[in-house]
């Protein structure tokens, strides 16, 4: 059952971030502005170093802009939020922690009684197709498994926004394909804000509402679509559209189509 929820809108709103390097300070992310939709998926996408990483850390509370504000619900973002899940290309399991242990330590902050925990923690494995594998350790499970127990510890908090930074990055294509269909199953069951980081067009156009690309360093938005295709969407089956904008997106990506769409 789809849940609609208007919580999980996060403003963008100007925002700048810059680092100090080692010859001066360095442009992380230039001057940007963006709106995510309460319960909807946006992709973002860009070149290498262009700053994804920087924006969905400002969001994620871990580093703060430079200039503008960043919103969640009206409140600003002053540091990291029990309403934002994140999740990495890195696993960041913990490795003496089983697949239960680690989603019921990140249900530690809830108070739950223990027994309500684990199963609590149960559930959400059982919903990522792990709960036969409760018991194992991360070293025992494949990638694909361990980004599946990363994503039922996430969803088991009932995060308003979720912050995915390449998060499949690592995979093989065949189970990353797998992972799409089990991350679009979980998400419209709980429906949390998703920004999600890629270098994979085919990902975005497969996964998200909005996809947002950015220029090369310091990066900006330069493009916007919305996609209304219907999920789950396919190259063949969803008719040229989505092969139209995979074709533009590649062009942007390549040097001389970001300059053109800059200048
Ligand atoms: N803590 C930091 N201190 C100094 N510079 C930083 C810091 N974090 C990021 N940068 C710089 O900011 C720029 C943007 O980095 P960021 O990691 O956001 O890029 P990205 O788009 O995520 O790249 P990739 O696709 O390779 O992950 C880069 O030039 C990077 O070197
Ligand atoms: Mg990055």
């Amino acid at each position: 059952m789809t849940r609609m929820t208007a919580e999980g809108d996060v403003r963008v709103d100007d925002v700048a971030i810059r680092f100090k390097g080692k010859d001066g300070p360095v442009t992380a992310l230039d001057r940007t502005t963006l709106r995510l939709r309460p319960g909807t998926f946006t992709a973002l996408i860009g070149p290498s170093g262009c700053g994804k990483s920087t924006l969905m850390n400002a969001i994620g509370g871990f580093v703060a802009p430079s200039g503008g504000a960043i919103t969640i619900d009206g409140a600003e973002v002053t540091g990291p939020s029990a309403k934002v899940g994140v999740i990495f290309q890195q696993y960041a399991l913990f490795p003496w922690f089983t697949a239960l242990g680690n989603v019921r330590f990140a249900l530690r902050r809830f108070g739950l009684p223990r027994a309500q925990e684990i199963e609590r923690a149960h559930a959400a494995l059982a919903e990522v197709g792990l709960g036969a594998h409760a018991g194992k350790f991360p070293q025992q499970l494949s990638g694909g498994m361990k980004q599946r127990v990363a994503i039922a510890r996430t969803f088991a908090c009932g995060p308003k926004v979720l912050l995915m930074d390449e998060p499949f990055g690592a995979l093989d294509a065949q189970t990353r394909l797998g992972m799409h269909d089990l991350l679009m199953g979980v998400w419209q069951k709980h429906r949390a804000t998703v920004l999600f980081v890629t270098h994979d067009v085919d990902e975005a156009l497969l996964l998200a509402d909005d996809v947002h690309v950015m220029s090369q360093a310091p990066g900006r938005l330069i493009r916007q679509y919305h996609l209304p295709q219907p999920r789950p969407r396919a190259f063949n089956r969803s008719g040229s559209e989505l092969l139209d904008i995979r074709e533009e997106i590649l062009g942007l990506l390549r040097p001389e189509g970001v300059l053109a769409a800059i200048h």
